[in-house]
């Protein structure tokens, strides 16, 4: 199934989502449905409260990117009720992007190394370490969970300038290839 994308101003993109457990009914389905909401988006990389579910999960594809990032080949995942328990190394700056966010990229600096944990589509736990452009790809998609954007780490003038943009997408005037769905 594919779901329209949620986009800024809808308060489900600002809620801190919750925990789940194995018991989450149709969590598979779920999952399916997210990967292709994001494909059919062309994103790499989808949290759960962008098709307004505010629950711990997000997926990510970004192989497709790996001829400019080998870091990024194969690199297709489930993570469920993951916490980021140690960011480190030297701030990055690199422009990003948001399916919630038509239309608007801008630079973020974000820490290149992280260690996460999570449950994958089996419920197994990893725990596992990120650099370059997959740490930033994970930490993007992460700051969903808390209810967080990609535009929460901009100056406040960067964020000023926004302004204008950010009025028109919650109002779906946005030009956009994929279903969106905008604040009631
Ligand atoms: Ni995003």
């Amino acid at each position: 199934m594919i779901y329209p994308v949620v986009v800024y101003g809808h308060p489900v993109l600002r809620k801190v989502t919750k925990d789940i457990d194995n018991s989450y009914e149709g969590l598979g389905d779920l999952i399916d449905g997210m990967f292709q909401t994001m494909y059919r988006a062309e994103g790499i990389g989808l949290a759960a409260p962008q098709i307004g579910k505010s629950i711990r999960l997000f997926v990510i594809d970004a192989s497709p990117l790996a001829d400019d990032y080998p870091e990024l080949k194969d690199f297709k995942k489930i993570f469920i009720n993951a916490r980021i328990t140690q960011r480190e190394g030297d701030e990055d700056v690199h422009p990003e992007g948001c399916l919630s966010l038509p239309a608007i990229q801008e630079d973020v600096k974000r820490p290149t190394k992280i260690r996460i944990e999570y449950y994958d589509e089996n419920f197994t736990k990893k725990e596992e370490e990120y650099e370059g452009f997959a740490a930033r790809v994970i930490q993007h998609e992460y700051d969903h969970l808390d209810g967080k954007l990609f535009i929460d780490h901009l100056n406040p003038l960067k964020k000023r300038l926004l302004k204008g943009k950010l009025t028109s997408i919650s109002k779906g005037k946005v030009s956009v290839s994929y279903r969106i769905k905008t604040p009631v």
